[in-house]
């Protein structure tokens, strides 16, 4: 198997699990980290072994094939759109763009040039998700009428240790957690057709309690903060999707999915593994664990409850799809779709109506066999 290069673009707080998860994958190989900020790159470049370089000069080396764009999103278009047009591959962080506008002008150029551009989440190749969808389609709970999707959390600046970024245009909980939970409603029961919602904004600006440099930094609110949205799918299911930094605490599970002849538990889907719990009909819960398949063994105990994260599966699916000539199962075309969803949402919930989202595509199903052919030592992840 040939290895394809793998540059990173973007040296913040996300980097690190990217640079930490690269070794897992087979037929990648990270050559060189750059940022805006030189001082970030050196210190991921010394931290990881990897070269620390100029922005042009990662763009225009020959030994770098696919750009891995973990800029924040405000950037995403600038930075993958010159990854492109320098003919690289781009794996980019989500969402594609901020706008369903830069995202079609991406695509486009990905199109022109030959290349692939693919977007977070790769969760939904992780076995929590994979295993939901098998499910589904061996008609476990029948065809999926019902859902509901919650992401509830009070924000960012408690953790993040430069927050501002998910306050303006751009950020807000539909573009940064949206990208999650829909991409992972799209592979499981397939594309929306249209979208109603109405948003609102609890508090006019924030105050930074991370640690770090920014403490006590006040921050203006520029996005709404809460979208409560329903999507209708092609498939004719109706799911409600609850997207705030308003709320304390919540007992709503992240994903529910209700069939005609039961009911479906799906873990996070801002990780790959957890408990599949099923129902027939109105009986008890069936659980069905994760545990032993590939990908899902916890890996990063510095997260709270420890999960599995392997984030980078998406990069070395992209490879292969390059490798093998078909589209990336997260790529162009679900991921537009996922952006013209949250773009419709955000639409309908400015502006008071229902919006129609064309297109669309359900992404095939990963096996367990394909997951394993990623991975440089599949036992090391069960
Ligand atoms: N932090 C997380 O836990 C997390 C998890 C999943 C996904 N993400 C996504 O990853 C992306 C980055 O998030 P983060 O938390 O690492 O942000 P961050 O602010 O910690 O890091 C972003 C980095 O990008 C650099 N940058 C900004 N604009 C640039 C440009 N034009 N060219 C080159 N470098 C540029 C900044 O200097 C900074 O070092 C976002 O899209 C975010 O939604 C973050």
């Amino acid at each position: 198997m040939s290895t394809l290069g793998v540059g990173i673009i973007g040296c913040g707080v996300i980097s690190t699990r990217y640079l930490q998860n690269a070794p897992l994958f087979k037929g990648i190989a990270v050559r060189a980290v750059a940022d805006l900020r030189a001082d970030a790159a050196a210190a991921q470049a010394a931290r990881f072994k990897v070269e620390s370089v100029p922005i042009a000069e990662l763009l225009a080396r020959k030994d770098i094939d696919i750009v891995v764009n973990l800029t924040v999103p405000d950037a995403h278009f600038e930075v993958s759109m010159r990854a492109l047009e320098a003919g690289k591959h781009v794996y980019s962080e989500k969402p594609l763009a901020i706008s369903a506008a830069d995202g079609r002008k991406l695509v486009e150029a990905a199109t022109r040039r030959g290349r692939q551009i693919a977007v977070a989440p790769d969760t939904i190749l992780g076995p929590g998700h994979r295993i939901a969808r098998q499910m589904i389609d061996d008609g476990k709970v029948g065809r999926i009428v019902a859902g509901t999707a919650s992401f509830m959390s009070r924000g960012m600046e408690h953790w993040h240790p430069q927050p501002s970024f998910y306050f303006r245009p751009g950020g807000g909980p539909v573009l940064d957690m949206g990208p999650y939970y829909i991409t992972a409603l799209v592979q499981l029961i397939g594309p929306v057709k249209r979208v109603v919602g109405m948003s609102g904004k609890a508090l006019p600006e924030r105050v930074v309690t991370a640690p770090g440099p920014n403490t006590g930094q006040r921050i203006a609110v520029d996005t709404p903060t809460s979208y409560f949205a329903v999507l209708e799918f092609e498939q004719g299911a109706l799911v409600s999707a609850n997207m705030s930094w308003d709320v304390y605490k919540h007992g709503h599970r992240p994903l529910e999915l209700h069939g005609l002849d039961g009911s479906l538990r799906i873990p996070d889907p801002n990780f790959f593994a957890g408990q599949v719990e099923h129902t027939e009909g109105r009986g008890e819960w069936q659980v069905r664990d994760t545990r032993g398949e590939p990908c899902s063994r916890p890996n990063h105990p510095d997260a709270d409850p420890v999960q599995a994260n392997y984030r980078g599966l998406g990069i070395a699916e992209m490879a292969a799809a390059i490798r093998a000539g078909r589209p990336a199962r997260t790529g162009a075309a679900v991921s537009q779709h996922v952006l013209e969803v949250m773009d419709g949402i955000m639409d309908a919930a400015t502006n008071g109506r229902v919006v129609t989202i064309g297109g669309g595509v359900r992404p095939p199903a990963m096996t367990e066999a394909e997951t394993r052919a990623l991975l440089v030592d599949p036992a090391a992840t069960t």
